[in-house]
């Protein structure tokens, strides 16, 4: 409970072409969900917890027993489950290191205590393609090898180059708007033969290719240890249905990626982290996404208009 605040938030912007805002608050994210969220009033709720991995966090110290952990993981599901509204979904991004491959899973089991596990998606941070399988459509001169992972010294493993997006609801019954995140058939001629071949696009599937950006230097560019995009959040506000979002929150904003989502995808947000220096970024970010102009869904990524991941805080995931 470190950093539990009470009063005002750090930091609160209006969102354009709303009523709404994006409040940043220093404070316990479950506790905040508790006191800044009326029960059953948010619709969306994504976030990605500490893992428990000893990340070097500068506050939390992200190293405990696993069972201690678990119950906290599952005071987090009930926190969820006060707020979260009756046809609401809960995107929780979880990974494992190559060492500890149940972990991602043990917190899914956890949280699968409250919740149906509607759909697992797997961010994908790095995938190798070569030229033959890409196809003759997809125009590669050569195989390419894209996006970053934290690289491990081992005999033993392979790098870790996904995380998992577990999306849980209620009941597993809640529709999604999967055409939001479409992408075009690679081969048009064969559109009139699936019904959902409307608009020329398919469902994009449960692998999200969703890169960290390349940066220079750490200390300035993604000051965080275990960030991710705000790609992912946003995708997730997208499929879950972006209009059918008026209040969302992440319990635990870290730098603001999700903020910088909230700006995007212009749905109201909540944003919760118990250290200071990250909520300064996060503060930052927003704003200078609002000044850029980000706010608003018409520039957001869309099908066949994707936002490259150039200016995420993507940070490497433990491996
Ligand atoms: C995996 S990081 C989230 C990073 C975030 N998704 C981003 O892109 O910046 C977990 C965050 O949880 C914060 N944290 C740890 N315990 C917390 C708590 N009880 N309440 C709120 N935040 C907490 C840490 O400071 C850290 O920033």
């Amino acid at each position: 409970m470190t950093g539990v605040s009470r009063g005002a938030p750090y930091a609160r912007f209006r969102l354009p072409g709303t009523r709404g805002s994006i409040e940043l608050y220093r404070e316990d994210g479950l506790v905040g969900l508790g006191r800044r969220a009326k029960p059953r009033s948010l619709d969306v709720i994504v976030t990605s917890p500490p893992y428990n991995l000893g990340q070097p966090y500068t506050t939390y110290r992200d190293r405990r027993p696993r069972n201690e952990y678990l119950r906290w993981i599952g005071d987090l599901a009930a926190a969820v489950d006060r707020a979260l509204s009756g046809r609401g979904s809960f995107f929780l991004n979880v990974g494992s290191p190559p060492r500890d491959p149940w972990l991602a899973w043990d917190v899914a089991r956890e949280v699968g205590k409250t919740f149906v596990l509607q759909n697992v998606l797997h961010w994908v941070k790095s995938i190798a393609i070569e030229r033959r399988f890409a196809g003759r459509a997809a125009g590669l001169g050569r195989d390419v090898a894209l996006g970053h992972y934290r690289p491990i010294a081992s005999s033993r493993y392979v790098h870790g180059a996904h995380e998992y997006i577990f999306h849980f609801t209620r009941r597993g019954d809640v529709s999604i708007d999967r055409l939001a995140l479409g992408v075009a058939y690679q081969d048009p001629s064969n559109v009139h033969r699936w019904r959902s071949g409307r608009d020329r696009l398919r469902c994009r599937g449960n692998t999200w290719f969703l890169p960290y950006a390349t940066i220079q230097r750490r200390s300035r560019d993604r000051p965080h240890p275990a960030s991710f995009p705000p790609e992912l959040a946003e995708w997730c506000i997208r499929l879950h249905g972006r209009l059918r979002v008026r209040r969302w929150a992440d319990p635990f904003v870290g730098i603001g990626s999700s903020a910088v989502a909230a700006v995007r995808t212009g749905r109201p947000f909540l944003g919760f982290d118990i250290d200071a220096a990250y909520l300064a970024v996060a503060r930052d970010r927003v704003r200078a996404a609002l000044e850029r102009g980000e706010g608003g869904f018409s520039s957001s990524s869309g099908p066949g208009r994707s936002r490259p991941a150039a200016g995420s805080t993507r940070a490497s995931a433990p491996s």
